[in-house]
C-alpha cells in the first residue's frame, strides 16, 4: 500500500481525494498496489467524508515514513513553501498545483529535490487537468522551443466567453466562475493576468531553460476590456482573449508578457471557450503543436495531481529533464517585439494616419478603431503619444 498526505482541502485537495478514492482499481492496477490517503493538513476540522484523516499537525506527517508523497494544495509561498522544503528534506515526493510557488521559487525547489532524491512536481501548476508541462519536456524533447502562448487562464476565458455569448456583466460572470472552483482564493490574481502570468513563468523556464522571474514579466488583465472592443473586433473577425506569450528571440534573448490580445476567427485559439485552456508550442522541428483541456476546475486539476503522484511512486528514483537555471540573464521587455496593434481612438480615420501611416480601419462612428501595420510596442507608445487612446490591444499573427 503507498500512502499520501494531502497538505490543504480546498478545490483542489478535495479534488485529490476524490480521485485517489474513487479511481482506487484504475491506480492500484497501474502502481500494482493501493494507494491511500492517509493525512489530510487542514487548518480547521470539518465535518465530512475525510474528518479521520484530518491533522492540523504537519509534523506528524514530515515524520511519518509511510507518508512517501506529499500533495501541496495550500496555495501561496508561505506555509506552502515552508512545508514544501519540510516534505522534500525528509525524503518525500512532493506534487503540486502550485504555480505561484513553483514560478518563484521552483528552482530552488527542485535542486533541493534533486538533492535529496526525490521528485518535485507539478504538471497541475499550467493548464488543470491538461498534460502540458510533461509532453513539453519529454516529447518535444528534441526541439529548440521557440514560442510557447496560449490561453492559461480558465476564469478570465469563462468571463470572456460568458460575455460574448450572453451578454452577461463581468461581475455577474466572475460569480459564476468563483462559484464553479475555478477562480483563485483572490480573483483579482486571475482578472489582473497575475496567475496567467506565473504560468507563462514555468513554461517559459521549461521550454528555454533561465528563469523568468514574475516580477519581470509584464501583466495586463481583462478588467479594462470593453465591451465595445469586443464587439467592434468581432465584427471585424477576431475574437479578444487574454493570451500568455513566451517568445525565443532571435540572438539569444527571451521575453514574456499577459496581454489581452486580438486572435483571428480561424486561429484554433479563437474558439477556445468557457473554462478551456490551450497552450501552442511552437518547436523547431515540429512546427506548433496545441495541447487543449479544461484549465481549471477541482477534478482535471486533481487528475494531474494524481498522475504525477503515481510517477513519483512508479520511478525508481528522479525525473533529470525538469528544471532551470536561475540565472535571469538575457530577458528582454516585450515592447520590443513587433506585431499588429488594435487601437480605438476618440479622434477620426484622418487622426489615425496623420499618427501611425497605413491603417485598416475596422470601426467609424465617432470614434475609431484600427489596426496599424507591424510596429514594437515601443513604436506604439510614441507614434500614438498625442492622440485620445480608449483602447489598445496587440494582435496575434
Ligand atoms: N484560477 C485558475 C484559473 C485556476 O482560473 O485558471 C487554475 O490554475
Amino acid at each position: 500500500m503507498s500512502k499520501i498526505a494531502i497538505l490543504g482541502l480546498g478545490t483542489v485537495g478535495t479534488g485529490v481525494a476524490k480521485v485517489v478514492a474513487e479511481n482506487s482499481r484504475q491506480i492500484e492496477r497501474r502502481l500494482g498496489e493501493p494507494l491511500s490517503v492517509k493525512a489530510i493538513l487542514v487548518r480547521h476540522f470539518q465535518e465530512g467524508p475525510w474528518r479521520q484523516l484530518m491533522t492540523d499537525d504537519f509534523d506528524k506527517i514530515e515524520q511519518d515514513q509511510e507518508i512517501r508523497v506529499v500533495v501541496e494544495t495550500i496555495g501561496g509561498v508561505g506555509a506552502a513553501y515552508e512545508y514544501t522544503k519540510r516534505a522534500l528534506s525528509a525524503g518525500k515526493h512532493v506534487v503540486t498545483a502550485n504555480k505561484q510557488l513553483v514560478a518563484e521559487k521552483g528552482c530552488e525547489l527542485l535542486e533541493l529535490a534533486r538533492r535529496k532524491n526525490v521528485n518535485y512536481l507539478f504538471e497541475a501548476s499550467v493548464g488543470g487537468g491538461i498534460p502540458v508541462l510533461h509532453p513539453m519536456t519529454q516529447c518535444l524533447s528534441a526541439n529548440r522551443i521557440d514560442e510557447v502562448y496560449g490561453i492559461l487562464n480558465g476564469t478570465t476565458n469563462y468571463i470572456l466567453t460568458r460575455m460574448v455569448r450572453t451578454g452577461s456583466f463581468f461581475s455577474d460572470a466572475l460569480r459564476e466562475a468563483q462559484a464553479k472552483g475555478y477562480a483563485e482564493a483572490d480573483p483579482s490574481a486571475d482578472v489582473n493576468g497575475t496567475d496567467a502570468g506565473r504560468k507563462i513563468c514555468i513554461l517559459a523556464d521549461l521550454a528555454f531553460g533561465r528563469q523568468v522571474r514574475p516580477e519581470d514579466v509584464p501583466l495586463e488583465g481583462i478588467s479594462r476590456l470593453s465591451l465595445r472592443d469586443v464587439k467592434v473586433a468581432g465584427r471585424a473577425g477576431y475574437r479578444i482573449k487574454l493570451l500568455g506569450r513566451a517568445i525565443r528571440l532571435s540572438g539569444g534573448g527571451r521575453t514574456a508578457y499577459v496581454a489581452p490580445h486580438l486572435v483571428p476567427e480561424d486561429h484554433p485559439l479563437a474558439n477556445v471557450e468557457d473554462v478551456y485552456n490551450a497552450v501552442m508550442v511552437r518547436g523547431n522541428a515540429t512546427g506548433e503543436v496545441m495541447f487543449y483541456g479544461k484549465g481549471a476546475g477541482e477534478l482535471p486539476t486533481a487528475s494531474a495531481c494524481v498522475s504525477d503522484v503515481i510517477e513519483a511512486l512508479e520511478h525508481n528514483g528522479r525525473r533529470e529533464d525538469i528544471g532551470w537555471t536561475e540565472d535571469p540573464e538575457g530577458f528582454v521587455d516585450p515592447l520590443e517585439v513587433q506585431t499588429r496593434f488594435y487601437f480605438r481612438i476618440e479622434g477620426s480615420l484622418t487622426d489615425a494616419a496623420l499618427a501611425f501611416g497605413q491603417v485598416e480601419v475596422l470601426s467609424e462612428d465617432g470614434e475609431t478603431g484600427f489596426l496599424t501595420e507591424r510596429i514594437s510596442g515601443h513604436e506604439a507608445r510614441e507614434l500614438s503619444r498625442n492622440l485620445n487612446v480608449l483602447a489598445c490591444l496587440r494582435v496575434l499573427g
